[in-house]
C-alpha cells in the first residue's frame, strides 16, 4: 500500500530531517511509528500523504484515497459537530443527500449520534477527537494516518479511544499508520512497530506485534504485552 525507498528528507535550510529511510506496508496493516521528538514522524506522514515531496529516494502509494488525523482536532467552531463532520466530504464535492446520510452513518458508529447539533465548545476533549476521526472517516479512507492523536488526552479516554480505533480498523479494514509517543498505545494498536531514531531521522528497529485481532483491553494484561512493550521502551531509550 504504503512504499518507502531510501527516502530522504532534507529542508531548504539544510535540517536533514529523514535519511535513508525504508518501510514496506502492506494493504490491510497497521503500523505504529515511535521516536523522539523531532526524529521525523511527521514529516514521513507528509511525505505519505504527498503533502510534501522527499529531497532523496522513493515513494510509491497505491491509494490518494488519504485519512488524516492529528493532535489537535482542529474543528471549526462556528460548525457544529455535524457540519464539522461532513467538512472533508463537503471539499471532496459529495453531494448534500449523501454527505448528511455518510455523516449520520459515521457519528452513529463514533458515538456521537445525539451530539450532531453541539458545537465544538459543548464538546470534550475525546468527543472533538471522535469528531476528528468521523470527519476523516466520511470518505471511508484506504490509508488513514493519524499523528499523534491522542497525546493531549487523558489516560482512560485514550485508551477508549484506542479500542474505538481499534473497532474502526476491524470494520473499515483501512492500512493504518499512526505516530504516537506512547509504547503501550503503538504496541496495543499495531501488527508492526517502529522504532526511529533522531538526527537524523531513521529506521532504528522494527518489532512484529503477534497478537491477533480482535483486541480487548485484557491485552494489556498479557504478560506477553508487558515483555513486548519493554523490549520496545528499551530501544526508545537507546534512540534518543
Ligand atoms: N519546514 C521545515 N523547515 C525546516 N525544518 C523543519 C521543517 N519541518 C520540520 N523540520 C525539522 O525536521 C525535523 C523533523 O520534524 P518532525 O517531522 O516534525 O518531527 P517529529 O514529528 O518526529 O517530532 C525536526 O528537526 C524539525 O525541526
Ligand atoms: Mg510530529
Amino acid at each position: 500500500m504504503l512504499q518507502f525507498e531510501d527516502v530522504g528528507m532534507t529542508f531548504p535550510d539544510g535540517t536533514v530531517a529523514l535519511e535513508h529511510v525504508d518501510i514496506s506496508i502492506e494493504r490491510g496493516e497497521f503500523v505504529a511509528l515511535l521516536g523522539p521528538s523531532g526524529c521525523g514522524k511527521s514529516t514521513l506522514l507528509r511525505i505519505a500523504s504527498g503533502l510534501a515531496p522527499e529531497t532523496a529516494g522513493r515513494v510509491e502509494s497505491k491509494t490518494d484515497q488519504i485519512g488524516y488525523v492529528f493532535q489537535d482536532a482542529t474543528l471549526l467552531p462556528w460548525r457544529t459537530v455535524e457540519r464539522n463532520t461532513g467538512l472533508f466530504a463537503e471539499l471532496e464535492g459529495m453531494g448534500k443527500a449523501q454527505t448528511k446520510n455518510e455523516v449520520a452513518k459515521t457519528l452513529e458508529i463514533v458515538g456521537l449520534s445525539g451530539f450532531a447539533g453541539h458545537y465544538p465548545r459543548q464538546l470534550s476533549g475525546g468527543m472533538k477527537m471522535r469528531v476528528s476521526l468521523a470527519r476523516s472517516l466520511v470518505l471511508h479512507p484506504e490509508l488513514f494516518m493519524f499523528d499523534e492523536p491522542f497525546a493531549a488526552l487523558d489516560e482512560i479516554t485514550r485508551q477508549f479511544l484506542n479500542d474505538e480505533v481499534l473497532r474502526l480498523y476491524g470494520a473499515e479494514k483501512f492500512t493504518g499508520v499512526f505516530v504516537t509517543h506512547s509504547v503501550a498505545e503503538a504496541v496495543y494498536l499495531s501488527s508492526r512497530v517502529v522504532v526511529m531514531a533522531a538526527r537524523p531521522g531513521r529506521v532504528k528497529e522494527v518489532f512484529d506485534v503477534p497478537f491477533g485481532y480482535p483486541r480487548g483491553p485484557e491485552l494489556r494484561y498479557d504478560p506477553a504485552f508487558a515483555e513486548l512493550t519493554g523490549r520496545v521502551s528499551e530501544s526508545l531509550r537507546g534512540a534518543h
